[in-house]
Protein backbone atom coordinates (compact mmCIF):
# COMPACT_ATOMS: atom_id res chain seq x y z
CA UNK A 1 0.00 0.00 0.00
CA UNK A 2 1.32 3.52 -1.06
CA UNK A 3 0.16 6.72 0.58
CA UNK A 4 0.48 10.55 -0.61
CA UNK A 5 -0.62 13.47 1.07
CA UNK A 6 -0.01 16.92 1.58
CA UNK A 7 -0.24 18.43 4.93
CA UNK A 8 0.52 22.05 3.67
CA UNK A 9 -1.32 25.00 3.36
CA UNK A 10 -0.79 26.70 -0.06
CA UNK A 11 -1.37 30.26 -0.54
CA UNK A 12 -0.24 31.55 -4.04
CA UNK A 13 0.17 33.99 -6.65
CA UNK A 14 0.04 37.84 -6.22
CA UNK A 15 -1.83 39.14 -3.16
CA UNK A 16 -0.22 35.80 -1.41
CA UNK A 17 1.28 37.80 1.38
CA UNK A 18 -2.14 39.16 2.55
CA UNK A 19 -2.59 35.90 4.39
CA UNK A 20 -0.33 37.24 7.12
CA UNK A 21 -3.18 39.65 8.28
CA UNK A 22 -5.21 36.89 8.65
CA UNK A 23 -3.67 34.68 10.98
CA UNK A 24 -4.28 33.93 13.93
CA UNK A 25 -1.15 34.48 16.28
CA UNK A 26 -0.03 36.36 19.86
CA UNK A 27 3.51 36.68 18.15
CA UNK A 28 4.84 35.62 15.70
CA UNK A 29 8.80 34.33 15.69
CA UNK A 30 9.81 35.56 12.11
CA UNK A 31 13.82 33.48 11.40
CA UNK A 32 14.71 35.18 8.70
CA UNK A 33 17.95 35.69 6.58
CA UNK A 34 20.08 38.99 7.59
CA UNK A 35 19.72 40.36 3.56
CA UNK A 36 15.69 41.02 4.45
CA UNK A 37 15.82 43.10 7.12
CA UNK A 38 19.39 45.07 5.80
CA UNK A 39 17.76 45.39 2.01
CA UNK A 40 14.32 46.69 4.36
CA UNK A 41 12.30 43.59 1.77
CA UNK A 42 11.18 41.89 5.71
CA UNK A 43 8.09 44.86 5.43
CA UNK A 44 6.60 42.82 2.94
CA UNK A 45 6.26 40.49 5.51
CA UNK A 46 5.96 42.66 8.83
CA UNK A 47 3.51 45.18 7.10
CA UNK A 48 0.53 43.00 6.59
CA UNK A 49 1.05 41.13 10.18
CA UNK A 50 0.73 44.51 11.26
CA UNK A 51 -1.99 45.37 9.41
CA UNK A 52 -3.65 41.97 10.92
CA UNK A 53 -2.36 43.18 14.02
CA UNK A 54 0.33 40.48 14.88
CA UNK A 55 3.27 41.48 16.80
CA UNK A 56 6.29 39.69 15.97
CA UNK A 57 10.17 39.38 16.89
CA UNK A 58 12.77 38.83 14.08
CA UNK A 59 15.64 35.96 14.80
CA UNK A 60 18.09 37.31 12.25
CA UNK A 61 20.99 34.69 12.70
CA UNK A 62 20.61 32.68 9.50
CA UNK A 63 23.46 32.11 7.38
CA UNK A 64 23.98 29.32 4.49
CA UNK A 65 23.87 25.40 5.35
CA UNK A 66 22.39 26.77 8.94
CA UNK A 67 24.77 24.59 11.27
CA UNK A 68 23.55 22.83 14.62
CA UNK A 69 24.30 25.78 16.69
CA UNK A 70 22.22 28.28 15.24
CA UNK A 71 18.94 25.65 16.13
CA UNK A 72 20.24 25.72 19.92
CA UNK A 73 20.10 30.12 19.59
CA UNK A 74 17.21 30.06 17.58
CA UNK A 75 15.32 27.92 20.15
CA UNK A 76 16.76 29.61 23.09
CA UNK A 77 15.66 33.19 21.47
CA UNK A 78 11.92 31.43 20.72
CA UNK A 79 11.63 30.40 24.31
CA UNK A 80 12.44 33.85 25.32
CA UNK A 81 10.37 35.87 23.26
CA UNK A 82 6.75 34.83 24.18
CA UNK A 83 6.21 33.92 20.73
CA UNK A 84 3.56 31.30 19.82
CA UNK A 85 4.11 30.80 16.04
CA UNK A 86 7.01 30.78 14.03
CA UNK A 87 7.65 32.29 10.42
CA UNK A 88 10.54 30.95 8.01
CA UNK A 89 11.53 33.80 5.44
CA UNK A 90 14.33 33.30 2.73
CA UNK A 91 15.67 30.47 1.15
CA UNK A 92 16.43 27.55 1.96
CA UNK A 93 18.86 28.28 4.58
CA UNK A 94 16.17 29.78 6.92
CA UNK A 95 13.30 27.89 6.15
CA UNK A 96 14.76 24.76 7.31
CA UNK A 97 16.55 26.86 9.92
CA UNK A 98 12.68 27.97 11.33
CA UNK A 99 11.86 23.74 10.67
CA UNK A 100 14.72 22.48 13.16
CA UNK A 101 13.87 25.49 15.96
CA UNK A 102 10.00 24.55 15.50
CA UNK A 103 10.62 20.56 16.19
CA UNK A 104 13.00 21.57 18.86
CA UNK A 105 10.83 24.02 20.19
CA UNK A 106 8.10 21.71 19.84
CA UNK A 107 9.72 18.62 21.80
CA UNK A 108 10.60 20.90 24.64
CA UNK A 109 6.97 21.66 25.23
CA UNK A 110 4.51 19.02 23.87
CA UNK A 111 1.45 20.48 25.35
CA UNK A 112 1.12 23.24 23.03
CA UNK A 113 1.39 23.45 19.40
CA UNK A 114 3.65 25.64 17.65
CA UNK A 115 2.44 26.24 14.07
CA UNK A 116 4.77 26.86 10.87
CA UNK A 117 4.35 29.28 7.87
CA UNK A 118 7.19 29.27 5.36
CA UNK A 119 8.04 32.04 2.90
CA UNK A 120 10.66 31.41 0.27
CA UNK A 121 12.30 33.75 -0.93
CA UNK A 122 14.15 31.97 -3.25
CA UNK A 123 12.52 29.63 -5.85
CA UNK A 124 14.80 26.43 -5.44
CA UNK A 125 14.77 24.52 -2.04
CA UNK A 126 10.44 23.58 -1.90
CA UNK A 127 11.88 23.49 1.94
CA UNK A 128 7.95 25.27 2.55
CA UNK A 129 6.19 21.92 1.78
CA UNK A 130 8.58 19.42 2.98
CA UNK A 131 9.58 16.88 6.17
CA UNK A 132 13.00 17.80 5.38
CA UNK A 133 15.36 19.88 6.91
CA UNK A 134 19.27 20.04 5.87
CA UNK A 135 21.61 21.28 9.11
CA UNK A 136 25.36 21.48 8.70
CA UNK A 137 27.80 19.19 11.87
CA UNK A 138 30.59 21.75 10.64
CA UNK A 139 33.16 20.26 12.94
CA UNK A 140 32.60 16.35 11.02
CA UNK A 141 32.26 18.49 7.89
CA UNK A 142 28.66 16.68 7.41
CA UNK A 143 25.48 17.73 5.73
CA UNK A 144 22.97 16.43 7.91
CA UNK A 145 19.38 15.77 6.00
CA UNK A 146 17.13 15.56 8.90
CA UNK A 147 13.46 13.73 8.42
CA UNK A 148 10.55 14.24 9.98
CA UNK A 149 6.87 15.02 9.71
CA UNK A 150 7.36 17.16 12.65
CA UNK A 151 9.34 19.16 10.40
CA UNK A 152 6.22 19.90 7.89
CA UNK A 153 5.19 23.67 7.45
CA UNK A 154 1.75 23.99 8.40
CA UNK A 155 1.67 26.62 5.20
CA UNK A 156 3.19 27.82 2.80
CA UNK A 157 3.04 31.31 1.18
CA UNK A 158 4.30 31.48 -2.38
CA UNK A 159 4.35 35.46 -3.67
CA UNK A 160 7.44 35.74 -6.23
CA UNK A 161 7.65 39.47 -5.63
CA UNK A 162 9.76 38.30 -3.06
CA UNK A 163 12.61 36.57 -5.90
CA UNK A 164 12.91 40.39 -7.52
CA UNK A 165 16.02 40.58 -5.65
CA UNK A 166 17.75 37.33 -6.20
CA UNK A 167 21.02 37.67 -8.08
CA UNK A 168 21.50 35.60 -11.33
CA UNK A 169 24.09 33.25 -10.06
CA UNK A 170 21.45 32.33 -7.13
CA UNK A 171 18.83 32.28 -9.60
CA UNK A 172 20.75 30.03 -12.13
CA UNK A 173 21.75 27.61 -8.76
CA UNK A 174 18.41 27.44 -7.73
CA UNK A 175 16.97 26.93 -10.58
CA UNK A 176 19.06 24.11 -10.95
CA UNK A 177 18.33 23.14 -7.34
CA UNK A 178 14.87 22.52 -8.48
CA UNK A 179 15.46 20.31 -11.67
CA UNK A 180 17.63 18.19 -10.11
CA UNK A 181 14.69 17.79 -7.36
CA UNK A 182 12.10 16.96 -10.05
CA UNK A 183 14.51 14.54 -12.11
CA UNK A 184 15.83 12.60 -9.07
CA UNK A 185 11.89 12.45 -7.62
CA UNK A 186 11.25 10.90 -10.70
CA UNK A 187 13.57 8.47 -11.25
CA UNK A 188 13.87 7.28 -6.97
CA UNK A 189 12.82 3.90 -6.17
CA UNK A 190 9.78 5.32 -4.03
CA UNK A 191 8.52 7.45 -6.78
CA UNK A 192 4.70 7.06 -8.08
CA UNK A 193 2.06 8.10 -10.50
CA UNK A 194 1.55 11.17 -8.18
CA UNK A 195 4.96 12.70 -7.37
CA UNK A 196 5.48 11.58 -11.30
CA UNK A 197 2.91 14.04 -12.53
CA UNK A 198 4.01 17.18 -10.29
CA UNK A 199 7.85 16.48 -11.59
CA UNK A 200 7.19 16.38 -14.71
CA UNK A 201 4.83 19.84 -14.38
CA UNK A 202 8.18 20.94 -12.73
CA UNK A 203 10.85 19.92 -15.30
CA UNK A 204 8.17 21.32 -18.02
CA UNK A 205 8.25 24.83 -16.36
CA UNK A 206 11.64 24.80 -15.87
CA UNK A 207 12.19 24.32 -19.41
CA UNK A 208 10.33 26.93 -20.49
CA UNK A 209 10.70 29.55 -18.09
CA UNK A 210 14.38 28.71 -15.97
CA UNK A 211 16.40 30.38 -18.75
CA UNK A 212 14.24 33.41 -18.90
CA UNK A 213 13.85 34.18 -15.51
CA UNK A 214 17.90 34.38 -15.20
CA UNK A 215 18.03 36.44 -18.31
CA UNK A 216 16.20 39.18 -16.65
CA UNK A 217 15.11 38.76 -13.56
CA UNK A 218 12.51 41.69 -14.42
CA UNK A 219 10.44 39.11 -16.29
CA UNK A 220 7.99 38.82 -13.65
CA UNK A 221 5.64 35.80 -15.42
CA UNK A 222 9.12 33.42 -16.06
CA UNK A 223 9.64 34.35 -12.29
CA UNK A 224 6.33 33.49 -10.87
CA UNK A 225 6.68 30.34 -13.18
CA UNK A 226 9.65 29.14 -10.97
CA UNK A 227 8.50 29.76 -7.74
CA UNK A 228 5.18 27.28 -8.37
CA UNK A 229 7.76 25.15 -10.28
CA UNK A 230 9.77 24.67 -6.77
CA UNK A 231 7.15 23.58 -4.47
CA UNK A 232 6.00 21.46 -7.08
CA UNK A 233 9.36 19.55 -6.99
CA UNK A 234 9.43 20.11 -3.45
CA UNK A 235 6.32 18.45 -3.39
CA UNK A 236 7.37 15.33 -5.80
CA UNK A 237 10.29 14.94 -3.15
CA UNK A 238 8.77 14.83 -0.22
CA UNK A 239 6.60 12.11 -1.26
CA UNK A 240 9.60 9.86 -3.05
CA UNK A 241 12.56 11.47 -1.68
CA UNK A 242 15.56 11.92 -4.00
CA UNK A 243 18.77 10.23 -4.30
CA UNK A 244 22.56 9.97 -5.03
CA UNK A 245 22.72 13.55 -6.95
CA UNK A 246 22.00 15.14 -3.65
CA UNK A 247 23.94 12.87 -1.32
CA UNK A 248 27.48 13.68 -3.02
CA UNK A 249 25.84 17.35 -3.31
CA UNK A 250 26.12 17.42 0.58
CA UNK A 251 28.99 16.01 0.45
CA UNK A 252 30.68 18.49 -1.19
CA UNK A 253 28.87 21.43 0.12
CA UNK A 254 29.80 20.40 3.94
CA UNK A 255 33.82 20.19 2.62
CA UNK A 256 34.19 23.50 0.21
CA UNK A 257 31.01 25.25 1.05
CA UNK A 258 29.53 25.64 -2.40
CA UNK A 259 25.91 26.53 -2.96
CA UNK A 260 23.72 23.82 -2.55
CA UNK A 261 22.34 24.12 -5.89
CA UNK A 262 25.16 24.77 -7.76
CA UNK A 263 26.89 21.34 -6.81
CA UNK A 264 23.53 19.55 -7.75
CA UNK A 265 23.78 21.50 -11.22
CA UNK A 266 27.26 20.51 -11.54
CA UNK A 267 26.59 16.81 -10.64
CA UNK A 268 23.50 16.37 -12.81
CA UNK A 269 24.72 15.20 -16.28
CA UNK A 270 27.27 12.57 -14.61
CA UNK A 271 24.72 11.14 -11.88
CA UNK A 272 22.13 10.65 -14.89
CA UNK A 273 25.28 9.14 -16.93
CA UNK A 274 26.26 6.89 -14.34
CA UNK A 275 22.53 6.15 -12.92
CA UNK A 276 21.33 4.91 -16.81
CA UNK A 277 24.49 3.40 -17.47
CA UNK A 278 24.59 5.27 -20.57
CA UNK A 279 28.42 6.41 -21.06
CA UNK A 280 30.21 7.93 -24.44
CA UNK A 281 31.05 4.35 -25.80
CA UNK A 282 27.59 2.95 -24.77
CA UNK A 283 26.57 1.36 -28.58
CA UNK A 284 23.56 -0.40 -27.34
CA UNK A 285 20.34 1.40 -28.51
CA UNK A 286 18.20 -1.74 -27.24
CA UNK A 287 18.12 -0.98 -23.58
CA UNK A 288 15.12 -1.42 -21.63
CA UNK A 289 16.22 -0.56 -18.42
CA UNK A 290 12.84 1.38 -16.53
CA UNK A 291 15.13 4.14 -15.30
CA UNK A 292 16.25 4.84 -18.72
CA UNK A 293 12.75 5.05 -20.12
CA UNK A 294 12.19 7.75 -17.27
CA UNK A 295 14.98 10.12 -18.12
CA UNK A 296 13.74 9.24 -21.49
CA UNK A 297 9.95 10.51 -20.60
CA UNK A 298 11.83 13.87 -18.83
CA UNK A 299 14.06 14.17 -21.75
CA UNK A 300 10.08 14.68 -23.62
CA UNK A 301 9.08 16.76 -21.48
CA UNK A 302 12.00 19.21 -22.17
CA UNK A 303 11.21 18.75 -26.07
CA UNK A 304 14.64 16.40 -26.07
CA UNK A 305 14.05 13.42 -28.29
CA UNK A 306 16.59 11.26 -31.00
CA UNK A 307 16.99 8.21 -32.40
CA UNK A 308 17.06 6.15 -29.73
CA UNK A 309 17.09 6.08 -25.93
CA UNK A 310 20.45 6.20 -25.65
CA UNK A 311 20.88 8.79 -27.81
CA UNK A 312 17.80 10.47 -25.94
CA UNK A 313 19.84 10.22 -22.24
CA UNK A 314 22.83 12.19 -23.89
CA UNK A 315 20.52 15.08 -25.48
CA UNK A 316 19.36 15.28 -21.87
CA UNK A 317 22.83 15.66 -20.34
CA UNK A 318 24.03 17.78 -23.06
CA UNK A 319 20.94 19.89 -22.12
CA UNK A 320 21.99 19.93 -19.01
CA UNK A 321 25.09 21.06 -19.76
CA UNK A 322 24.33 23.36 -21.92
CA UNK A 323 21.66 24.74 -19.38
CA UNK A 324 24.88 25.20 -16.81
CA UNK A 325 27.55 26.72 -19.17
CA UNK A 326 24.86 29.28 -20.82
CA UNK A 327 23.79 30.53 -16.95
CA UNK A 328 27.73 31.00 -15.72
CA UNK A 329 27.87 27.81 -13.83
CA UNK A 330 30.90 25.33 -14.57
CA UNK A 331 31.43 22.24 -15.36
CA UNK A 332 34.45 21.18 -12.61
CA UNK A 333 35.40 21.82 -9.11
CA UNK A 334 38.64 22.77 -10.65
CA UNK A 335 37.31 26.05 -11.92
CA UNK A 336 36.11 27.38 -8.70
CA UNK A 337 38.03 26.23 -6.13
CA UNK A 338 41.44 27.41 -5.18
CA UNK A 339 43.02 24.03 -4.10
CA UNK A 340 45.26 21.35 -5.66
CA UNK A 341 44.37 18.86 -7.28
CA UNK A 342 45.96 16.53 -4.36
CA UNK A 343 43.90 17.92 -1.54
CA UNK A 344 40.76 17.61 -3.36
CA UNK A 345 41.79 13.74 -3.63
CA UNK A 346 42.41 13.60 0.18
CA UNK A 347 38.82 14.46 1.28
CA UNK A 348 37.22 12.04 -1.84
CA UNK A 349 36.96 9.01 0.37
CA UNK A 350 35.13 10.88 3.43
CA UNK A 351 33.27 12.70 0.85
CA UNK A 352 31.79 9.28 -0.58
CA UNK A 353 31.12 7.65 2.58
CA UNK A 354 29.22 10.69 3.46
CA UNK A 355 27.75 10.62 0.35
CA UNK A 356 26.89 6.74 0.26
CA UNK A 357 25.56 7.36 4.02
CA UNK A 358 22.85 9.92 3.48
CA UNK A 359 19.87 9.50 3.61
CA UNK A 360 19.24 11.02 0.03
CA UNK A 361 20.95 8.63 -1.77
CA UNK A 362 18.53 5.69 -0.25
CA UNK A 363 16.28 6.40 -2.69
CA UNK A 364 18.78 6.56 -5.88
CA UNK A 365 17.95 3.79 -8.47
CA UNK A 366 21.32 2.44 -8.71
CA UNK A 367 23.30 0.79 -5.69
CA UNK A 368 26.31 2.95 -5.74
CA UNK A 369 29.59 1.60 -5.17
CA UNK A 370 32.24 3.53 -3.09
CA UNK A 371 34.42 3.30 -6.23
CA UNK A 372 31.63 4.22 -8.48
CA UNK A 373 30.78 7.56 -6.28
CA UNK A 374 35.22 8.56 -6.15
CA UNK A 375 34.78 8.34 -10.21
CA UNK A 376 32.46 10.61 -10.74
CA UNK A 377 33.88 12.77 -7.80
CA UNK A 378 37.14 12.73 -9.82
CA UNK A 379 34.94 13.44 -13.30
CA UNK A 380 33.80 16.64 -11.70
CA UNK A 381 37.31 17.80 -10.72
N1 LIG B 1 14.55 21.37 3.24
C1 LIG B 1 14.63 20.95 2.00
O1 LIG B 1 13.74 20.27 1.53
C2 LIG B 1 15.83 21.36 1.19
C3 LIG B 1 15.92 20.98 -0.16
C4 LIG B 1 17.04 21.40 -0.89
C5 LIG B 1 18.02 22.17 -0.26
N2 LIG B 1 17.92 22.50 1.05
C6 LIG B 1 18.94 23.33 1.75
O2 LIG B 1 18.62 24.71 1.54
C7 LIG B 1 19.85 25.47 1.54
C8 LIG B 1 19.97 26.26 0.26
O3 LIG B 1 18.87 27.12 0.09
P1 LIG B 1 18.85 28.17 -1.12
O4 LIG B 1 19.40 27.50 -2.32
O5 LIG B 1 17.51 28.76 -1.17
O6 LIG B 1 19.96 29.22 -0.67
P2 LIG B 1 20.14 30.12 0.65
O7 LIG B 1 18.94 30.14 1.49
O8 LIG B 1 21.41 29.67 1.31
O9 LIG B 1 20.32 31.54 -0.03
C9 LIG B 1 21.35 31.74 -1.00
C10 LIG B 1 21.76 33.19 -1.03
O10 LIG B 1 20.72 33.96 -1.60
C11 LIG B 1 20.42 35.06 -0.78
N3 LIG B 1 18.99 35.35 -0.98
C12 LIG B 1 17.93 34.57 -0.65
N4 LIG B 1 16.78 35.15 -1.05
C13 LIG B 1 17.13 36.34 -1.65
C14 LIG B 1 16.38 37.39 -2.25
N5 LIG B 1 15.06 37.35 -2.36
N6 LIG B 1 17.08 38.46 -2.74
C15 LIG B 1 18.42 38.50 -2.67
N7 LIG B 1 19.18 37.54 -2.12
C16 LIG B 1 18.54 36.46 -1.60
C17 LIG B 1 20.79 34.61 0.62
O11 LIG B 1 21.10 35.72 1.45
C18 LIG B 1 22.04 33.78 0.35
O12 LIG B 1 23.18 34.59 0.26
C19 LIG B 1 20.98 24.48 1.69
O13 LIG B 1 21.38 24.41 3.03
C20 LIG B 1 20.35 23.18 1.23
O14 LIG B 1 21.00 22.04 1.74
C21 LIG B 1 16.84 22.13 1.77
FE1 LIG C 1 18.10 20.38 -3.22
Amino acid sequence: MKHFHISTDIYFSDGALERLTQIEAKKAFIVTDPFMVSSGAISAITKPLEKGGTPYELFTDVVPDPPLEKVKTGVAEFASAGCDTIIGVGGGSAMDLSKAIRRIAQELDPGVYIPLICIPTTSGTGSEVTSFAVISDTERQLKIPLVSDSMTPDEAILDAVLVRSVPASVTADTGMDVLTHAIEAYVSTDHNDFSGALAEKAVEIVGQFLYRSWSNNEDAHARKKMHIAATLAGIAFNASSLGLNHGMAHAIGAHFHIAHGRANAMLLPLVIAYNSGVSGVTQNTELRDPVVERYCTIANVLGLSSVNQVMTVHSLCNYIRYLNEAMGIPSHLSEILTISREEYESHLDAMADAAIDDSCTATNPRVPLKPEVIDIYRKLW
